[in-house]
């Protein structure tokens, strides 16, 4: 069924880079890119440059599908909550993405499953597309835990959603234990991870969404080693951190391309 899946490569520049020119920069390199027409592109650089990063992208003529997304979304319209944006905010300044539950948010901000879940539906709700990460930590994943941890994540979002909205929502598996390590999960683990996440879909949610529902793979991905990530039958594309700041996120978006 990975033929109906439009193959999606996400770039998550983190708190990077620290200036508006570097980000342009990025933009403009990828806009230029000889990438695979079949692949869908997402950037999401950090929050202060989302209006101009779109602002600028909309002037260039990329040869494949290319979008902004933010890095993280509240879960209210508006209100008092200092520091935070709203869906409504990325609606207006033209943003079609965001991800939620990042890692780096649940660990070091204290996202939890349900805010990520609330987050999630407040963007989808407000006609925001959702890249929803999830995965374990290298203890869960040698205390024999990952799928309970991520089917726990996967279930405080099914819960709060529709079957329908499942249409607007990339899930990118992310390993804790290889974010920014440079150790990869091998194609295996990471395949059998993607292969019960569809069928955990399937079982709660509907054939159809596990299906049609892309599911990405995120953690220290590289040119060199995403070729052979891609071949896997429920590998759909990837989140890339590191590499999506490096003229190699060019080649990591033509994985697919023959
Ligand atoms: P790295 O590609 O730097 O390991 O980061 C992955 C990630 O966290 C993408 O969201």
């Amino acid at each position: 069924m990975t033929a109906a899946r439009t193959f999606f490569v996400g770039g998550n520049f983190k708190m990077n880079p620290t200036t508006y020119s570097g980000v342009k920069a990025l933009i403009d390199d990828l806009a230029a890119a000889d990438i695979d027409p079949k692949a869908e592109i997402v950037v999401a650089p950090p929050t202060l440059y989302l209006i101009p990063a779109a602002a600028h992208l909309a002037t260039l003529k990329p040869s494949f599908t290319f979008n902004i997304s933010a890095q993280n979304v509240y879960s209210k319209t508006n209100g008092a909550f200092t520091g935070e944006i709203s869906p409504e905010m990325l609606v207006d300044a033209g943003i079609k993405y965001t991800l939620t539950g990042h890692s780096e948010r649940r660990t070091l901000f204290k996202d939890t499953s349900d805010t990520v879940a609330a987050r999630t539906k407040a963007a989808l709700d407000a006609g925001i597309k959702v890249i929803f990460c999830i995965g374990e930590t290298l203890d869960e994943r040698e205390g024999d835990k990952t799928m309970s941890v991520c089917e726990e994540m996967i279930k405080a979002v099914v819960n709060v959603i529709s079957e329908k909205d499942w249409a607007n929502v990339v899930i990118a598996y992310e390993p804790v234990w290889a974010i920014g390590t440079g150790k990869v999960a091998t194609s295996a683990q990471a395949q059998d991870v993607h292969h019960q996440i569809r069928a955990y879909l399937s079982a709660n949610v509907s054939q159809n969404v596990a299906e049609a529902t892309r599911i990405i793979y995120g953690g220290s991905v590289t040119a060199a080693n995403c070729k052979e990530l891609a071949t896997c039958p429920d590998i759909d594309g990837f989140l890339v951190g590191g590499a999506s700041l490096k003229p190699e996120f060019v080649q990591i978006g033509n994985a697919r391309r023959a």
